[in-house]
């Protein structure tokens, strides 16, 4: 199909909704009484503020940025945590913590590491060969397995590309991994945890519940296109100082455009314009929206849209998958653990996935002297987790310590805490994750608009969902694709490719999108069958 028959199919399935949008107005009875703009953005994350910004870079000012917390960043997100030698806090990451992809020489940048390199945003290079294996007898070295599931994986990687370029169906990265030679019983707890170490660390989901296509191109496109280090951010200021950074380029202290603790419950669009309807009684009314709020929260009915979502878009909505990534942190008053270790895999004889990777921050490079370390959970041990108390949380996670430093008296810690990212309202989770079974055009339908609200954000990046510069690059292609609407400009440039207009959308799916489909029409700008990666 070439472009322009996917415009044509973008105006058709236009002409169908107008009936029904129509009809919005007659609800907005309000609108006069709100605040006008041309642009209303929706969250002041990552995707927020970017969108803001390529408006601003557009020239266009006119905009509203409505935020539900008293901050910007969204999800890097940030607190205080136990106390230095001198008393004062340290400052840990409850959401984002690593710079992922970045080390190719020549190649395309990851644009978070040019904004880390920007702000001189303080961070450290994480070995994942620094790493000692533990299980409930102490330490035990099984660094084997997590090699011979990278070999397992290589072999597979390909075979997804296969995939991809044949248009074959999508199946589960387990069905994946366990064709290429890497299929573990399920009471074989070593092997459980060198694949949830490397898997389920970073997908927040199980191999099972990860499509096998789209896992893998996610991984080709950050970490073969970009370079496949990952920098641990440790500075003090939090990783969020890229993001005010960035805003502070062009939203003044005290900018009228940034409504901050401000709530919306509730969004009508149409097809001539977008009202916002906040907890506090205020509205705005925009000639556009683009909203960013996280997949979670669109899952969770918190926000009502008038008209209803149609049933395409609250289909993309509900097949897409919002994980949990939780990271528990406990500070001690000195090191047991090994010093110079990075990482301690922790394989647990009855439940895979039960506090498997503690990360030490005392380590040389990270916040030495700290004598704190973290575990991380995700999927339903998060779940389990949030539902427990911190003391039920703290000695489950003391009694593996013990289990994995058998000879060592262990202290009390002397801080602890962990974020409950599920119960988050403005989060509603951590990241998404794409489920075995999809496409690329049913993930087309979450990014596309309805009327003239559109929709950017970390799950609506199909090339680098669950990560920081997915957000950058949707709420960059939002607004810029916004400001060309309303400046009456037909299209955007990206380099080669060219957008214009409205997004397209599918009222009906197949099982598979052939090749020919994988386009920036469908927010596929880059190929994942791409090797940049110079070693
Ligand atoms: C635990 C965790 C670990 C992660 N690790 C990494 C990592 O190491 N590397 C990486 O690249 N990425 C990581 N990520 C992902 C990364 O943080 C996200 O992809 C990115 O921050 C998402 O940005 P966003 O702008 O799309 O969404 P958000 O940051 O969620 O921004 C949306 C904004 O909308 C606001 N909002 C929500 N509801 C409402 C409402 N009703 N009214 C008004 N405002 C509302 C929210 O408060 C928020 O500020 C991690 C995320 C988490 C949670
Ligand atoms: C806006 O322009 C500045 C300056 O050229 C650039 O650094 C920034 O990346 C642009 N932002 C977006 C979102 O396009
Ligand atoms: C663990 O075993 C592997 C061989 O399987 C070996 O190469 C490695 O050095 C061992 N690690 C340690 C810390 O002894
Ligand atoms: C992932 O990258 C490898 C090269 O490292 C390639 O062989 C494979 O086809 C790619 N897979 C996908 C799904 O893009
Ligand atoms: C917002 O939605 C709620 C239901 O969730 C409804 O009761 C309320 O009237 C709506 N408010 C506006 C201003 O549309
Ligand atoms: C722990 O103690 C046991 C018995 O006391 C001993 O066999 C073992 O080697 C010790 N382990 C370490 C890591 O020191
Ligand atoms: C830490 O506290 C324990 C008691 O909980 C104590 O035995 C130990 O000496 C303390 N370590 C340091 C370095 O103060």
């Amino acid at each position: 199909m070439s472009p322009k028959s996917f415009k044509l199919s973008a105006l058709v399935v236009l002409a169908g909704w107008l009936p029904l949008i129509s009809a919005a107005p007659a609800s907005n009875g309000g609108d006069s009484t709100c605040r006008k703009t041309s642009v209303a953005i929706l969250g002041a994350g990552m995707a927020g503020i970017t969108a803001a910004q390529a408006l601003h870079n557009a020239s266009v000012s006119d905009f509203v940025i409505i935020e539900y917390q008293d901050r910007i960043g969204g999800r890097a997100w940030h607190g205080d945590f136990g106390k230095k030698a001198d008393g004062s806090p340290y400052v840990v990451e409850y959401g984002c913590n690593w710079i992922q992809g970045l080390g190719n020489t020549g190649g395309p940048q990851n644009p978070v590491d040019l904004l880390a390199q920007k702000y001189h945003l303080a961070n450290t290079y994480s070995d994942y060969d620094s790493i000692l294996t533990y299980d409930e007898t102490g330490y035990s070295n099984y660094t084997d397995l997590i090699d011979e599931y990278s070999d397992a994986y290589d072999t597979a990687a390909a075979k997804a590309g296969r995939f991809l370029v044949q248009n074959l169906q999508d199946e589960t990265m387990r069905a994946g991994l366990s064709l290429a030679g890497w299929n573990p019983r399920h009471s074989d707890m070593k092997k459980q945890a060198a694949e949830w170490w490397n898997w389920d660390w970073e997908a927040g989901y199980s191999p099972e519940e990860s499509s096998f296509v789209f896992g893998v191109a996610g991984d080709n496109l950050t970490f073969n296109q970009f370079g496949d280090a990952n920098n641990f951010v440790i500075d003090q200021r939090g990783y969020s100082a890229i993001i005010t950074g960035e805003a502070s380029t062009f939203l003044a202290k005290d900018d009228p455009r940034l409504l901050l603790n401000t709530q919306v419950t509730n969004i009508s669009y149409s097809d001539s314009g977008v009202t916002i309807y906040n907890h506090d009684g205020s509205c705005v009314s925009a000639a556009y929206a683009i909203t960013t709020f996280s997949l979670g929260v669109l899952q969770r009915d918190t926000i009502r849209f008038s008209p209803e979502l149609p049933q395409w878009k609250k289909r993309a909505i509900q097949n897409f998958a919002m994980g949990t990534y939780t990271k528990i942190f406990l500070q001690f008053n000195e090191t047991f653990w090994p010093e110079d270790t990075q990482y301690f895999l922790y394989a647990s004889p009855n439940t895979r996935g039960y506090y498997p990777v503690w990360q030490s921050l005392s380590t040389e490079g990270f916040m030495p002297g700290s004598n704190i370390i973290f575990a991380t959970v995700v999927d339903d041990e998060s779940y389990r987790i949030e539902r427990q108390t911190d003391q039920e949380t703290k000695a489950e996670a003391m009694e593996v310590l013990r289990q994995m430093f058998p000879n060592i008296t262990i202290p009390e810690p002397i801080a602890f805490t962990y974020p409950r990212w599920t119960s988050e309202p403005w989060s509603y989770g951590s990241y998404s994750n794409w489920p075995p079974g999809t496409t690329l055009l049913a993930h087309q339908n979450l990014r596309a608009n309805t009327g003239r609200l559109w929709f950017a954000g970390e799950a609506t990046s199909a090339e680098y969902f669950g990560f920081l510069h997915g957000a950058w690059f949707e709420g960059r292609e939002a607004g810029a694709q916004v400001a060309a609407l309303l400046q009456g400009r037909p299209c955007v440039q990206y380099g080669d490719d060219r957008l214009c207009g409205e997004r397209i959308h599918y009222e009906t799916l197949t099982g598979t999108s052939p090749l020919s489909q994988y386009s920036i029409l469908n927010g596929w700008a880059v190929s994942s069958l791409y090797d940049g990666g110079d070693d």
